[in-house]
C-alpha cells in the first residue's frame, strides 16, 4: 500500500499538468532548447529529513539560477557579511534576471540576478583562491547542501559559454565599478560552471530544507553553513528570488523561493518544509509555469504562506 503523501503529491502534479501547457522552453542556451517540455517532477522534504517525490523526481537538469542563493550562502560563510555587502546589495531590482541592475555606488542590487550572482561567485572560498578552487568549493558546497556529490553537465556548460556575451558584459561593468574580485572572464566562466551543476527535484527539496533548517542538512545531519547565513539568504530570496514577479509571488504563495531557466523551482519555508519542482516550460518572467502552479497549490493546501 502506498503512503498518502506520495499519492497526494502525484495528484497535485497531475492536476497542475492538466491546467494547460502554456509557456516556452528556454532557448537562449542552445542545449536547454532540447529539453522535453512534458517532464514534470515534484518533491518535498520535511524538517526530520523525510523525502517524498512524484513524477520525474529522479530526472536530472541543470540548476541554473537556483545555484545563486547557495553560492551567496557560501560567500557569506567564507568571507563574512561585511565583505559581501561591500560588493553586492540586498535590494529587490524589479528587473529581469539578466538586467544591468546597479546601485548608485556601483554595487549590483542583489545576489539573485545575474549581475549580482557573477559578483558573488568571486567571493566564494579564500580571498586568494584560484578560479578552479572556487568552482570546486561551490561544487562541493552545493553537494553538501544536497547530501550527495553533484556534477557539472559539460555540454550545457559549453553551450552556455558560447552564448555568454551578455553575462561577460555584466561582469566587465562590475569590474569597471571596482566591485569585482579577479578577472571578468574567470568570474563568468566559473559562474557558468556553477549554473551547470546537475540536480533533480529531490536534491532541490533537501537543499531547500537545509536552508530552512538553519543550515543543517536534515538527511546527513551535517551543519553546512551557520544559521545567520540562512536568515540572510532566505531574506534576499523572499524579496528578490522570483525576479520581477517577486512581489506577486510573495503575496500569492508566501514562500521564499528561487527559480532557474532549465525549469527548476525551489521553495524554502523556514522551520517547516523544502520544496523542489521541475518542468521546462517558462512564463514571461523565466519561472517554470508548472513549478509555479505546484507551489501555489502546496501553499494553499498546507497553509504554507508565511503571513
Ligand atoms: O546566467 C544565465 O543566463 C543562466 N546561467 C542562469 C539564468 C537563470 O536561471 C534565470 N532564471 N530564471
Amino acid at each position: 500500500m502506498r503512503s498518502p503523501v506520495p499519492d497526494y503529491l502525484d495528484e497535485v502534479r497531475r492536476s497542475c499538468a492538466d491546467d494547460g501547457d502554456e509557456g516556452e522552453v528556454a532557448s537562449y542556451i542552445p542545449e536547454l532548447a532540447d529539453a522535453d517540455p512534458e517532464r514534470f517532477g515534484v518533491a518535498i522534504c520535511t524538517i526530520d529529513g523525510t523525502l517524498y517525490g512524484a513524477g520525474d523526481d529522479e530526472h536530472r537538469f541543470t540548476i541554473q539560477s537556483i545555484s545563486k542563493p547557495f553560492a551567496y550562502a557560501l560567500a557569506l560563510a567564507d568571507r563574512g557579511l561585511e565583505t559581501v555587502l561591500e560588493h553586492v546589495g540586498v535590494e529587490p531590482s524589479g528587473d529581469a534576471f539578466n538586467e544591468i541592475s546597479l546601485e548608485r555606488n556601483g554595487r549590483p542590487r542583489n545576489a539573485m540576478i545575474n549581475i549580482g550572482a557573477i559578483t558573488t561567485h568571486t567571493l566564494v572560498g579564500e580571498a586568494d583562491a584560484s578560479p578552479a578552487e572556487r568552482v570546486e568549493r561551490i561544487r562541493s558546497g552545493l553537494s553538501a547542501f544536497a547530501g550527495r556529490e553533484l556534477e557539472i553537465d559539460e555540454q550545457v556548460y559549453e553551450s552556455e559559454r558560447s552564448t555568454s556575451s551578455r553575462n561577460m558584459a555584466l561582469a566587465y561593468l562590475v569590474h569597471a565599478q571596482g566591485k569585482l574580485e579577479g578577472e571578468p572572464h574567470d568570474a563568468v566562466d566559473g559562474y557558468t560552471k556553477q549554473c551547470s551543476l546537475l540536480v533533480d527535484v529531490r536534491d532541490l527539496a533537501v537543499m531547500a530544507m537545509t536552508l530552512a533548517a538553519g543550515g543543517r542538512n536534515p538527511v546527513t545531519r551535517e551543519q553546512i553553513v551557520p544559521a545567520w547565513v540562512c536568515r540572510q539568504v532566505l531574506s534576499v530570496m523572499a524579496t528578490c528570488g522570483m525576479y520581477d514577479a517577486a512581489g506577486d509571488w510573495m503575496s500569492h504563495v508566501g514562500i521564499p523561493a528561487k527559480s532557474g531557466v532549465a525549469g527548476g523551482v525551489l521553495g524554502a519555508l523556514p522551520g517547516q518544509v523544502g520544496i523542489g519542482a521541475f518542468s521546462p516550460r517558462l512564463d514571461e518572467y523565466g519561472n517554470s509555469v508548472r513549478g509555479v502552479r505546484v507551489c501555489e497549490r502546496l501553499s494553499r493546501d498546507m497553509g504554507l504562506h508565511l503571513m
